[in-house]
């Protein structure tokens, strides 16, 4: 257990991006109502995926973990649930399949609703007002009522986030993750990309190996791996008082976990040595994400994992790298180097998202396509260079037929941006973009695999 930490022990920490709330008695009542809630998740869960990443840091696994830069009161439907996690099914299928290697997969789901901002006040037609910080903090509607910060909306967020969790518990274990079913997982709209048949050449070499299988007596009814699958949730942990308000000490070990999510991270902006989020991150015993940006210094870096992870446990750590297209190769190698150098057992997952963010010429911010495969590719090639383990990818993205990134397969023109940009902050990969990436990703590891054996050889 972490020395001289209690889950508020951060408020005596420089804490950035945090709302500020008129009325603290409001704050104090949320707060205290989320505290006799019951947890979201069981410590016991959030060791399960540590157990799992574990495999990953050490090259035998890949983790994926993707969903909305925002999830909203607006968008909660159970449609958009499903399709998002049928899309990460199918990412994950097609993973697997390339890369024989178990793959973990994590949604940014059930609790992703705290938002850090890049300025503090947004101005339309001169009028000034906050900025919009998730829909657990305020509201996306240009008015001043909508913007003002509201403490009841965290015991909303908490209530969508267990509906929520409840429906992908229900889908994970339930039989819609059968194996059998990839067939079935083929979205309508994916039917005009060219990636809607390498898929289902795919599902057809799945259904082959199954219906062997079963000839030799291994089938879903025997093998519950066929059946269900895990599926674990994570989110930034980002708005502290939430945060505080659902850590829980468990029974079994006496240890603190942060039950709103099975794993939760510290964002890019947040993790400067001595913040109130890293201190909090601290004492809790979740696996945690850590976003490494082009402003991190190895040694920053090292500090901070001494501080989360004194004791070098393995799958407690995964390193988020989020440098952009044009920065990849220059900038990560030396937080590799780094790592390395000290032994430090992590995941390295990549974020192409954060980092490649444009404006388009119609005014929608967007994320070009083929810098999203660029930095990919990069992170990729870097990680054969230093010999070290290319573990994972780390997206935002949606199940549904938006248009917020720019190109692929079935190429989304500036001019389409319109169409169906709903994103309530960045630009998500629609699901063909989202299955196109898979594959893009299974010949990336295809080719780490071969390098492995060519090295062995
Ligand atoms: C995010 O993941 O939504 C995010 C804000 O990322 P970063 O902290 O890397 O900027
Ligand atoms: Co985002």
């Amino acid at each position: 257990m972490a020395r001289n930490w209690n889950p508020d022990s951060w408020k005596a920490h420089e804490a950035r991006h945090l709302p500020h709330y008129e009325d603290a008695q409001a704050l104090a009542d949320a707060e205290a109502t989320l505290g006799t809630y019951p947890p979201l998740v069981f410590a016991g869960e959030a060791r399960a995926l540590k157990d799992e990443l574990a495999g990953v840091a050490r090259g035998e696994g890949f983790l994926i973990q993707g969903g909305d830069c925002a999830e909203s009161f607006a968008e909660f439907h159970p449609n958009n649930i499903r399709d998002t996690f049928r899309v990460l099914l199918q990412m994950a299928v097609v993973l697997t399949f390339a890369g024989k290697l178990p793959v973990v997969k994590v949604g940014r789901m059930a609790g992703q609703f705290a938002k850090p901002r890049s300025a503090p006040t947004e101005t339309k037609d001169g009028l000034t007002l906050p900025s919009y910080l998730g829909d657990n903090v305020n509201g996306i509607e240009f008015n001043p009522e909508s913007r003002r910060n509201d403490p009841q909306r965290m015991v909303r967020a908490y209530s969508q986030a267990a509906a929520t969790l409840n429906l992908l518990r229900a889908f994970a274990g339930g039989g819609y993750a059968n194996l059998r079913q990839v067939h079935q997982w083929t979205l309508d709209f994916m039917g005009r990309s060219p990636w809607a048949q390498k898929f289902a050449e795919t599902a057809d070499r799945i259904g082959e190996a199954l219906d062997f299988m079963e000839a030799c007596g291994i089938d879903p009814a025997t093998v519950p791996q066929l059946k269900g699958t895990s599926f674990y949730t994570s989110h930034e942990a980002l708005l502290l008082p939430y945060e505080q308000a659902m850590s829980r000490q468990d029974s079994l070990t006496g240890d603190w976990y942060d039950t709103s999510a099975h794993m939760v991270w510290i964002g890019d902006r947040t993790r400067f040595p001595g913040s109130a989020h890293i201190e909090f991150a601290r004492g809790i015993g979740n696996p945690l994400g850590l976003k490494c940006g082009p402003s991190l210094e190895p040694d920053d870096l090292l500090t901070l994992l001494d501080t989360l992870n004194p004791a070098r446990e393995p799958g407690r750590i995964t390193l988020i790298s989020r440098f952009g297209h044009d920065k990849v190769e220059a900038g990560l190698p030396r937080l590799i180097r780094a790592i390395t150098r000290e032994g430090h057992p992590v995941v390295w997952s990549c974020d192409p998202m954060h980092g490649n963010v444009v404006k388009s010429d119609s005014g929608f911010k967007t994320r070009p396509f083929d810098r999203i495969l660029t930095e990919v590719k990069g992170f990729f090639a870097v990680h054969r260079a230093e010999g070290t383990h290319a573990g994972g990818i780390h997206i935002e993205m949606t199940g549904q037929d938006v248009t917020e990134c720019t190109g692929g397969a079935i190429a989304i023109t500036d001019e389409a941006l319109g169409d169906r940009y709903h994103t309530h902050c960045d630009p998500r990969l629609n699901a063909a973009q989202s299955l196109e990436l898979a594959f893009l990703l299974a010949d990336m590891i295809r080719l780490e695999a071969g390098g492995r054996q060519a090295d062995a050889a």
